[in-house]
């Protein structure tokens, strides 16, 4: 079986007091090995040697793994397998669960984003969120995409601002239907649409990269293939980390896949070897539906 490529040990690392220059080159051994190719030929984010827990649980076990410019990867993987977790690693929302403990080394465009420096709301503006359950502001629609540019500063007059909330809804498919109730709450609107609003409060400051926690899995069909044709169309100007249960849904919009098993990176390739020829048995099991 084919084996990732591990240059440097927990030893080689103990011995230099120093922080390695380029973080891609730290790879510790750990009680296993993922099958494939976790790193990406031109890397957006890159998390190494990630171990994760609540309190003393352990949820997530020396996960390495880059997020390629440009691309959608996705994250499959058994309830509890740790996705949620791995994925809130990314942008630091694990910091605001007080038992929750981050270990590891995390990268946006080679910086460092867990250093002392790092001001997490600017984060998560470049690394922006949506959730599995459409969670608008209870304000206007208007209001629900203008308020992170707001509070960034991105618009210097009300003019610059209908263009960044038109623009933003444009983006996320929305503004046809909204464009005459932009006054209306939020809340009022469907399902798929608030998940498409959510998108739009997301990319509305121009983040790098977006993390998709099962954002279809409260829509219905229909909302969802619109939510797959926007996450294909925003690929061209964003970077795409989709936890998904339909494996319908990692085939359809993304090139990476990543397989997650008991808190531990199994498997990670491109999508359709993953899918038509997965390399660990585990994965084979997941995806041909005899475990999870
Ligand atoms: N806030 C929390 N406090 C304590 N334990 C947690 C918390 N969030 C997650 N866990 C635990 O961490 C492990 C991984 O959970 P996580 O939510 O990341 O899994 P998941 O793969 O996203 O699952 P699902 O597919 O059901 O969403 C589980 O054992 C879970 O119980
Ligand atoms: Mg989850």
């Amino acid at each position: 079986m084919e084996r990732v490529e591990q240059p440097g040990t927990a030893g080689d690392i103990a011995s230099t007091s120093k922080r390695p220059l380029d973080i891609r080159e730290h790879v510790e051994r750990a009680d296993y090995q993922t099958i494939g190719t976790p790193f990406a030929k031109d890397a957006k984010m890159t998390a190494r040697n990630v171990n994760v827990y609540y309190a003393d649980k352990q949820a997530i076990t020396n996960v390495s793994l880059d997020i390629g410019r440009n691309e959608v990867i996705a994250m499959i993987g058994p309830s509890g397998c740790g996705k949620s977790t791995f994925l809130r690693t990314l942008n630091r929302m694990n910091d605001i669960i007080p038992i929750c403990r981050v270990e590891g080394e995390f990268a946006l465009d080679g910086e460092d984003i867990y250093g002392e420096e790092q001001d997490t709301v600017l984060l998560r503006a470049r690394v922006g969120m949506v959730f599995q359950k459409p969670n608008p502001f209870p304000k206007s629609i208007y209001e629900n995409v203008a308020y992170g540019p707001r509070i960034h500063g991105l618009a210097h007059n009300k003019a610059e601002m209908d263009e960044i909330v038109e623009d933003s809804l444009r983006r996320a498919s929305l503004f046809n239907e909204v464009k005459d109730q932009l006054d209306k709450p939020g809340t009022g609107l469907s399902g798929g649409q608030q998940q498409r609003l959510c998108i739009a409060r997301a990319i509305a400051v121009s983040p790098e990269v977006i993390l998709m926690d099962e954002p279809c899995s409260a829509l219905d069909p229909i909302a969802t293939a619109r939510i797959e044709e926007l996450i294909d169309e925003l690929r061209e100007n964003y970077t795409i980390a989709i936890v998904t249960h339909s494996m319908q849904q990692a085939a359809r919009v993304s090139q990476r896949t990543a397989y997650f098993h008991m808190g531990k990176l199994i498997e990670v390739g491109d999508t359709k070897q993953v899918f038509t020829m997965p390399k660990h048995e585990l994965t084979e099991n997941y995806i041909t539906g005899r475990f999870g």
